[in-house]
């Protein structure tokens, strides 16, 4: 049986990169304080692109560089502060700890690239979204996680 807190899934078929830019749009309507978004898939599957998407939608202008040194950028958006973590260093969940992802929850959201190293970081109601490779420029986006995502994606 599903969580209660879960009850979302949807997949979507991204032709091109405006259709992943679209969903980022999406995501970005949905994105409250205290959410995280799971950005799964591998290496080029799209996750720095999306998180890129929907920080562009919440009003960020500046360069979004992909977090794979500092780990961890902050955006201080309009409407939100949303931290952009990228897990694939990370060693163990005492780093998770230090690298702040639970207070980027309290005070705004999270978008976790590699989040299967977050372990017990990563809250249950995360909006799960899993990219896999199914052309040069498209990918497939498997989305799940609480019901409230039905409205937005
Ligand atoms: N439809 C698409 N959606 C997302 N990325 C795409 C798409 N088509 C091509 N790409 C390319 O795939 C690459 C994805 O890289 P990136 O977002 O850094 O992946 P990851 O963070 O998962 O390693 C980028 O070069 C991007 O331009
Ligand atoms: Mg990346």
């Amino acid at each position: 049986m599903m969580k209660d807190s879960q009850g979302f899934e949807r997949e979507v078929a991204l032709a091109d990169g405006a259709e992943t830019e679209a969903l980022g749009a999406a995501i970005a309507r949905g994105l409250a304080v205290g959410d995280a978004v799971a950005l799964e898939g591998d290496l080029g599957a799209g996750k720095t692109t999306l998180a890129r998407a929907i920080l562009h939608a919440l009003g960020v202008a500046e360069e979004v560089p992909s977090p794979t040194f500092t780990l961890v950028q902050q955006y201080d958006t309009p409407t939100l502060t949303v931290r952009h973590f990228d897990l694939y260093r990370v060693a163990s969940e005492a780093e998770i700890a230090e690298l702040g992802l639970d207070d980027a929850l309290d005070e705004g959201a999270a978008l976790i690239e590699w989040p299967e190293r977050a372990g017990a970081h990563l809250p249950a109601d995360a909006l799960h979204v899993a990219l896999t490779i199914t052309a040069a420029t498209a990918r497939r986006a498997k989305l799940s996680g609480p019901k409230k995502w039905a409205a937005h994606v």
